[in-house]
């Protein structure tokens, strides 16, 4: 106990000793799992198009590896009605059935339902905000059944500029939401203005860190400013930001995460079409390990294999649902001679963060990220004594003078024919399957929770064992362009090294 990791020390005695610090509603215990349309379909909603949605998530086995809620994005309501207290209404075309009945649906299924609105006059596309009328939406939304709050940012009237006046602002939503007396998830969308880390975890179970992702890896857009090292404390959210402008983003505030509260990195690209499967890879990467929320972006309707095979890595998605829900930390990034896509130094850089014990020893697993912004494959290696720093600095962590398994999390990747069977065993008409048993065993929570699966050394959980790294050793991969190298580090049994080799 002495040795472990401080992290986990810490994030155990906030949960178990002093009581969790974040919104108390239960939820989002680890980080929150799901689909929203907007990435992918943007306005163009329908009740058909959830339906459909959330019939193929069950069927391709997504909801079995996690994802939980079907959110509805912005555009679904036509404004408000006099005659019944100003409560919102839902579009009659869109959603002939009206909310309570897509809601249903999505419970029939196991799923949870969520929806959107904006903490200002209007939504971003221009629909009834609900800034003014918290009490009345809230109440609206829990009588319709919903489980999860998305809250936009757009038409704020000004009142914003300094984190009382934001956190005020959102604050009022969430008690309302509480007020309904229906657990819903609140997902704070206020895209990192006025320092959200700062304030969210209070009222909120995540809060976005950054202007809206687009679907690039690099590509530099000017309406999505600070970069690298200058993307400390952006003032200007703007959108149209890239994986590893969001990742830079993320590096100076990952502490501020913990059970019930998350920062946000925006919403999945993967499946979306501009990004290389390598680009994918390492965004589904870092966001599991960032803990991230995971909510697919793309239109599951036309998934393709290798993306569906990306989605459900369960050992990857087991890190972004560790039970210790402690967020990895970026340990370097070096510029190298290669240009990235704007014709800058493209970097390299490696992350680790503490897990979970499956050992049942005193010593975490860790996870241990490596992510190449070259052009090129390049070989990349992490030491002990960087992965380990928070323990000790310069080498002198206790878990330096260890041996440890390295585990592939991405060496179980399901194969595109698999995923391909998966995918041909269903329709988007939405005839039965069963085809999610017909491949390779799969993880699935709805038997097993990732924690149990954790706790009993599932295999599908662990990755493969590639290798062993010695005392003061270094961790090597070959990593490809824009992708990313993932492993668990296990540590191995000290019982049977001699107390001088320590
Ligand atoms: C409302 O907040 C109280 C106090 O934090 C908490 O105990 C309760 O569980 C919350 N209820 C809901 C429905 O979120
Ligand atoms: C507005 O509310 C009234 C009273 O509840 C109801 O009769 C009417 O159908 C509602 N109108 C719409 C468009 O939902
Ligand atoms: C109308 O909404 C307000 C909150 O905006 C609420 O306090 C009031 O109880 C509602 N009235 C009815 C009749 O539902
Ligand atoms: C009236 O408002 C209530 C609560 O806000 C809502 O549950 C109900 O669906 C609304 N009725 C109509 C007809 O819009
Ligand atoms: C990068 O360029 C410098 C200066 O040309 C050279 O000394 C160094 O070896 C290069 N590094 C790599 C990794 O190629
Ligand atoms: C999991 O594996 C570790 C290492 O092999 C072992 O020490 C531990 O007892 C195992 N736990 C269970 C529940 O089997
Ligand atoms: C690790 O990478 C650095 C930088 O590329 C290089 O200088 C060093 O030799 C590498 N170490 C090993 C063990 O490959
Ligand atoms: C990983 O291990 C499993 C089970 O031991 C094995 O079936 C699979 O082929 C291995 N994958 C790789 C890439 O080595
Ligand atoms: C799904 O429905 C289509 C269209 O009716 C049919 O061609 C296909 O065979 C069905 N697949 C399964 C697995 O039932
Ligand atoms: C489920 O899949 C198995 C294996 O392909 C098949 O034998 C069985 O008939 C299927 N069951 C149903 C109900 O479709
Ligand atoms: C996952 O487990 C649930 C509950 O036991 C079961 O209904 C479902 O069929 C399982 N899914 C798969 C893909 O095996």
């Amino acid at each position: 106990m002495a040795f472990k990791n401080l992290n986990s020390v810490l994030v155990v005695a906030a949960a178990v000793v002093l009581g969790v610090k974040a919104v108390d509603n239960g939820l989002a215990i680890t980080p929150q799992m799901g689909w929203d349309n907007w990435n992918a379909l943007g306005c163009d909603v329908s009740e058909e198009l959830l339906q459909q949605t959330a019939r193929l998530i069950v069927d391709y086995g997504l909801k079995d590896v996690g994802y939980h809620y079907v959110i509805l994005d912005d555009c679904w309501s036509v404004g408000r009605n006099a005659s019944n207290n100003s409560s919102l209404v839902a579009d009659p075309v869109k959603f002939p059935n009206g909310m309570a009945a897509v809601a249903d649906d999505m419970h029939a299924l196991g799923l949870g339902f969520g929806m959107y609105s904006d903490a200002g006059k209007y939504t971003c596309g221009g629909y009834a905000g609900s800034l003014g009328y918290e009490t009345v939406d809230a109440n609206t939304w829990a009588s319709w059944g919903v489980d999860y709050l998305k809250y936009d940012n757009c038409y704020n009237e000004g009142y914003a500029g300094n984190q009382q006046i934001s956190s005020a602002r959102y604050r009022t939503m969430g008690n309302a939401l509480n007020a309904t007396g229906r657990p819903i998830l609140y997902s704070l969308c206020n895209w990192g203005e006025d320092y959200p880390w700062n304030w969210g975890s209070t009222i909120a179970n995540s809060w976005r860190i950054s202007g809206d992702v687009y679907d690039s890896w690099d590509l530099y857009d000017a309406r999505c400013p600070c970069e690298g090292p200058n993307a400390f404390n952006c003032e200007l959210p703007g959108f149209h930001c890239s994986i590893t402008n969001i990742m830079n983003k993320a590096s100076f505030i990952v502490s501020k995460a913990q059970p019930g509260a998350w920062n946000d990195l925006d919403m999945l690209e993967v499946g979306n079409g501009a990004m290389t499967d390598a680009e994918y890879v390492a965004h589904f990467s870092m966001w599991a390990a960032a803990k991230s929320p995971l909510i697919m972006g793309n239109d599951i309707r036309v998934i393709q294999p290798k993306d569906l095979a990306i989605l459900s890595n369960a050992a990857v998605i087991a890190v972004n649902q560790d039970p210790s829900g402690s967020s990895a930390a970026r340990r370097w990034m070096y510029d190298t001679n290669n240009t990235d896509s704007n014709g800058y130094p493209a970097r390299i850089q490696m992350w680790s963060g503490s897990l979970q014990s499956t050992t049942g020893g005193d010593y975490s697993d860790m996870v241990v990220l490596l992510i190449n912004g070259n052009n090129a494959e390049t070989v990349m290696n992490a030491t002990l004594a960087d992965i380990f720093v928070d323990s000790g600095e310069q080498g002198t962590a206790p878990q330096v003078k260890m041996s440890w398994e390295v585990r592939d999390l991405w060496a179980n990747r399901m194969s595109e024919a698999d995923a391909a069977a998966i995918i041909a065993g269903s329709s988007a008409a939405g005839n039965a399957t069963n085809a999610t048993t017909v491949v390779a065993p799969r993880f699935n929570v709805s038997s097993t929770s990732y924690a149990e699966g954790l706790a009993s050394n599932n295999s599908i959980l662990l990755g493969n064992v590639t290798t062993t790294v010695l005392p003061s050793g270094t961790v090597l991969a070959t990593v490809a362009p824009h992708g990313a190298a993932m492993f668990r580090l296990r540590a191995l049994p000290t019982a049977v090294m001699k107390r001088d080799e320590l």
